[in-house]
């Protein structure tokens, strides 16, 4: 399927807080924030099946196992024992779900689906009766178009048989995916109208088994998350299902919870939530690998804060107990369960970050501070700006994870590592003697990056924005290896209520590797609060990218192996390589000259097996020359271009734009390129295979000032493209 995502997002812009310094310098506010005035509406429209009035938790295979050998009876009932034995049905998670292959490609002569007897040997009422004796619910997948995305029988034209099928197993919840479309059924109607159609249909069939079954809409994920189609299937959604899928399928890595996170954002999405009908933002990768541990607490504190389903879908005997820990966090959980149900929104956003605010039940609001880039920062937002009332009364900030509680006079604000969250229950009027909300801040003079070896001044603030004083501040310095700084501790007078204190530093980092590097730069921050010790920290991410002295040194893939050992070799991402027999009957042997347009390179000079290209990831290269082009011996493994960044020894730069055409299997002169190697095979993980089709190195060039020197090369930066050799033609 392809799903593409155009998100919009359209913000009012006001004016940010900033905190009075009191005769000390002034925090720095977060810089050009944007805040939304309009506060998140909710979908009161009752259930439409009486279900579902928190968003369901559970478990679903998917994510963590799609169609692989594990994917079979024995999951599930593990699933259920492990779920029952750590406690999590405690929680709320008591759905376990089947996604697709369960069923075969053929229905049998009446018309039934046939379970797959291989991968389910007791069949699905066992199945089923099996999760129920645990006191958990039992979830099955179809699809409402001709074939599931797997191909196996879809349920178009068998609505009624289906969910018959499904009471009598005694299911609880289906998935009905969109995959297949029966578009060509409804001539005429649009994509969304014949959604319609057909979830109306399927929804009728469930409600007239008699059996409560929760109803799972694919449809809008096939239109995500723009246009009539996809604006119009919202309208009606709900009146039918109690959650829908609307964007991207999750996977295993950060882009893809950045990619869910910002579709479930979409302009206009979040007013169709609520008690009974949910937006699905899909499952959590948690425990399977892709994710560090911080981005882990983010999808989970994310996925809470949009009312998303939480469904786990990983081996849970394998979760680590920080991520059992992440994931069976009452207070997180609660915030995803309120009973109000609305779907926090994004209220505020500038450079890599965002605040969200969901008001909760009760009149608290959950408010998350997330971090989106890849350097470290201190995000702060307003009570006003989450709907709280700005009357300078105090609130109680609860942060859900660490569970300290302070009391704030307004401000809300947390040093963020990259890729977190903090996520802090909001409880307004509220004691103003609990310990004081404080955060530092870390910067230096512009936000530049230290230059190494140049002491440049660093500066650590601590903003005090509770009812006490900060007392006694210490500032102290964590420096990074090599690095040095004048002094490494100060301390500041008492930093009184609603003022900022400011230390600042001489710091002198030392010299980074070549390559793309960031280093860490914590400060603490000791301080007393009514005599009682207490401690912020801030860290400071320094990212340099320093050139390698040549493009060998950055060598960062291994895309060319031995016809008897392919294993260390990965050009594309699945295993396959080149081989090096084929290359060097082709003319490419490690070290010979290779004679491209007129352009001299050296091939990778690198033993078989171990690096010998760079894999576009942005770094720096020294090549000096002069010419009118810079060539390169490259391929690629996808379907893009990139920049090239050429800097000239007088400090001016030129970009080019860079593409070369895939190994195998598109034109060869795509992007302008030209074959410069032909092999005629290539290696697999097991060995060489696919003969006679050409596996090819090409030529490509990006036009440079041939007036000037070349100094650096910064090479593109998609990991599609990758470059064996460079050189600068006259
Ligand atoms: C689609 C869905 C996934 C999963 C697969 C199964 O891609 O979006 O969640 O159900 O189909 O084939």
């Amino acid at each position: 399927m392809s799903r593409t995502s155009h998100i919009r997002r359209l913000f009012a812009v006001v004016a940010t807080a900033v905190l009075t310094a009191g005769g000390l310098a002034a925090a720095t506010p977060s810089a050009t924030a944007t805040t939304s005035a309009i506060p998140p509406s909710i979908n009161t429209a009752p259930s439409y099946n009486g279900l579902s009035l928190t968003p369901p938790m559970g478990f679903n295979d998917w994510a963590g196992f799609e169609c692989n050998s594990q994917m079979n009876e024995t999951l599930f009932t593990k699933t259920a024992d492990q779920i029952v034995s750590l406690g999590l049905d405690k929680l709320g998670y008591n759905y376990v779900n089947i996604d697709d292959c369960w069923m075969q490609k053929y229905r049998d002569s009446n018309g039934n689906l046939q379970v797959d007897a291989t991968r389910f040997p007791h069949g699905m009422k066992w199945l089923g009766d099996y999760i129920h004796s645990k006191g958990l619910k039992f979830g099955i997948y179809e699809d409402a178009g001709y074939y599931t995305c797997q191909g196996a029988a879809g349920s178009y034209g068998h609505f009624q048989q289906d969910a018959d099928q499904y009471a009598s197993w005694g299911v609880d919840y289906l998935k009905l995916d969109y995959c297949y479309q029966p578009l060509d059924q409804f001539p005429g109607k649009s994509q969304s109208e014949v959604a319609q159609i057909v979830y109306t249909e399927a929804s009728q069939a469930l409600l007239n088994t008699g059996r409560p079954m929760l109803f799972s809409e694919s449809a809008p994920a096939y239109v995500c998350c723009s246009g009539p189609d996809f604006q119009n299937e919202l309208t009606w959604l709900y009146q039918h299902g109690n959650l829908w899928r609307f964007g991207s399928d999750i996977y295993n890595a950060w882009p893809s919870v950045l990619e869910n996170y910002s579709e479930g954002n979409t302009p206009g999405l979040a007013k169709w939530a609520g008690p009974g009908h949910w937006n699905d933002a899909d499952m959590l990768e948690i425990g399977n690998g892709g994710l560090s541990l911080t981005e882990e607490q983010t999808q989970m504190t994310l996925w809470a804060e949009m009312a998303s389903p939480i469904l786990l879908s990983t081996d849970l005997s394998k979760l680590t107990p920080a991520e059992l820990s992440i994931v069976s966090n009452p207070d997180v959980v609660a915030i995803d369960q309120d009973s109000l149900g609305a779907q926090g929104t994004i209220v505020q956003s500038g450079t890599g970050y965002d605040v969200l605010a969901k008001p909760l039940a009760g009149g608290d609001v959950s408010v998350v501070l997330f971090n989106k880039g890849d350097t470290a920062q201190t995000v702060t937002t307003t009570a006003a700006t989450v709907g709280l009332p700005a009357d300078g009364a105090p609130f109680q900030l609860t942060d859900l994870v660490t569970k300290a509680k302070t009391a704030s006079a307004g401000p809300i604000s947390a040093a963020l590592p990259p890729h977190a969250t903090t996520i802090y229950r909001i409880h307004p009027r509220a004691d103003k003697h609990l310990p004081i909300a404080a955060t530092a801040t870390i910067s230096t003079a512009d936000g530049a990056p230290l230059t190494p070896g140049t002491p440049a001044p660093v500066t650590v603030s601590l903003s005090n924005n509770g009812y006490f004083d900060a007392q006694q501040p210490t500032v102290t310095l964590h420096l990074p290896p090599g690095w040095t700084a004048t002094p490494t501790t100060l301390n500041l007078k008492n930093i009184a209520p609603g003022t900022t204190a400011t230390a600042t530093f001489q710091v002198t980092a030392s010299t980074p590797p070549p390559g793309k590097v960031t280093t860490t730069l914590t400060a603490t921050i000791a301080y007393r609060d009514r005599g009682a010790p207490a401690t912020a920290t801030a860290d400071l991410s320094n990212v340099t990218n320093t050139p390698f002295p040549n493009l060998a040194s950055a060598f960062n893939n291994v895309a060319i192996s031995n016809e008897s050992d392919p294993a260390p070799g990965n050009f594309d991402g699945d295993g396959d390589s080149y081989s090096a027999q084929a290359l060097a009957a082709a003319g490419a042997a490690p070290g010979a000259t290779v004679t491209a347009n007129g352009a001299a390179f050296t091939w990778p000079n690198s033993a078989i097996g171990t690096p010998d290209n760079v894999a576009g990831s942005g770094v720096m290269v020294t090549q000096p020359g002069h010419g009118s082009k810079l060539a390169f011996l490259g391929a690629e493994a996808g379907f893009t271009t990139d920049t090239v960044t050429v800097t000239y020894t007088d400090g001016t730069t030129t970009d080019g734009t860079l593409g070369f055409p895939n190994w195998c299997c598109a034109s060869p002169t795509s992007y302008g390129a030209t074959p410069a190697v032909i092999t005629d095979h290539r290696n697999t993980p097991s060995g060489p295979a696919n003969f006679g089709i050409h596996y090819d190195v090409f030529y490509n060039s990006i036009p440079i000032d041939p007036a000037k020197s070349v100094a650096t090369v910064t090479l593109p930066n998609d990991a599609a493209i990758h470059i064996f050799a460079m050189t600068v033609q006259p």
